[in-house]
């Protein structure tokens, strides 16, 4: 779908490390340049036209991506450097203040590095607990097993709701509602959701929400940190500087600003979040139940013909997206991902920052097939294709 809009698919790369970063479209480079060429100043400082012409940009950015999550509020909305730049903002800015010894904060093994280490730090710091949610056979998180783990002492439940090597879909709704009828919060890590399926937090009643820019056809260095108002109302800045204060004196004394500039200092990156803008309008014309759908059939495929070689190991073959994460048999997954690179196809192999789920699957190397909407049925073959070629290992040997 779509590829015509990607200047970098003219090229000879079979690309299936969308979990990483995506590939981006023109769009993207349009807006980069309409605003370098066209009004490149800083915003909220300037009375000039062009400054203010940024500042509407940037704005515009930011209540697009609200309304693209249907946040009630533009101002739940604070632009960040990424997911996890957004994951410790809330973390240390919010949670540090309001946890305590003995409080227990519930994540799962599967998790991505960036919702685990800011966990272990407040640990440290609070004497807070972690605990985590056993996954069934599928590693796939059920209702039951979270019941099982959460006591009265637990007050956060932070988890993704795509996870980025098993790929499976969690059910952020009936999760948030379990929460909120104990009291508990749900911290929800989107970056491999939010790009690949209609995501509504209202809907879905999450408090804090983070994502990606550039795992979405968005550039690199932009992320969203959403937060119902009236939790990011007391979130705490944890970087100081200029744009986000209203008034200090030589005593010390300061006043910050409001949301969301309160939780954006210094010069935020204006350029990407004013092209990210016109990338939301891109994926919501082509449509996110179209791209989820796409990428349901692209992964069906792919499991389907994969399952024909009896060398691969599928560890994730009914997880609800685009992931498809495997081994070859007696090969490392490493080599296994530079010898498909060989043929022009870039996967990723390692433990892909989820470096506890090693304690589930028992495996600590894989190799991830993750797609986008743009992937084809063609390029699926092409991969099938390399890895049925009977000399596999001798290739690899040499
Ligand atoms: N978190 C990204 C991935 O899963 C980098 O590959």
């Amino acid at each position: 779908m779509n590829r015509e809009d990607f200047p970098i698919l003219k090229g000879d790369n079979i690309y299936f490390d969308n979990g990483a970063t995506t590939f981006k479209p023109q769009v993207l480079l349009d807006g980069l340049s309409e605003y370098y060429n066209n009004y490149c100043a800083n915003i909220h400082r300037g009375d000039y036209g062009i400054s203010l012409k940024a500042s509407e940009e940037y704005e515009k950015a930011r209540m697009k991506v609200a309304n693209f999550i249907n946040a009630k509020d533009m101002n739940e909305v604070v632009f960040t450097s990424g997911a996890t730049d957004s994951l410790n903002k809330i973390i240390f800015g919010y949670f540090k203040n309001i946890l305590k010894e003995n409080d227990e904060v519930v994540l799962t093994r599967s998790e991505h590095a960036s919702n685990l280490l800011p966990w272990y730090e407040l640990e440290d710091l609070l004497g807070i607990k972690v605990k985590y949610i056993d996954l069934d056979e599928k590693f796939e998180v059920t209702f039951d097993n979270l019941k099982k783990v959460v006591t009265e002492k637990t007050k956060v439940i932070s988890i993704a709701h795509i996870t980025n090597v098993v790929g499976d879909v969690r059910d952020i709704k009936s999760i948030t509602k379990f929460a909120h009828e104990r009291g508990i919060l749900v911290l929800v890590d989107g970056a491999q959701s939010v790009p690949h399926m209609k995501t509504d937090v209202v809907d879905l009643d999450v408090d804090f929400l983070v994502f990606s820019a550039h795992k979405m056809c968005g550039p690199t260095g932009v992320g969203v940190l959403y937060g119902k108002m009236e939790y990011l109302k007391n979130t705490k800045p944890i970087i100081f500087g200029g744009g986000m204060n209203s008034t200090f004196t030589n005593d010390g004394s300061r006043m910050y600003k409001n949301l969301p500039e309160r939780l954006e200092a210094g010069t935020p990156n204006i350029a990407d979040a004013i092209a990210f803008g016109k990338v939301i309008d891109y994926l919501e014309n082509i449509g996110m139940e179209k791209i989820h759908k796409h990428e349901m059939k692209l992964k069906k495929y792919l499991v389907s013909k994969l399952k024909q070689n009896e060398n691969i190991i599928i560890y994730n073959d009914s997880s609800n997206s685009g992931i498809v994460t495997i081994n070859y048999k007696d090969i490392f997954a490493q080599d296994l991902s530079i010898y498909l690179d060989k043929y022009g196809i870039c996967t990723r192999a390692g433990n892909h920052c989820a470096k506890i789920l090693k304690d589930e699957i028992g495996m600590k190397n894989t190799c991830r097939i993750s797609m986008y909407f743009y992937n084809t049925k063609e390029e699926i073959d092409k991969l099938v294709e390399v890895l049925q070629n009977p000399n596999i290992k001798n290739e690899i040997i040499m």
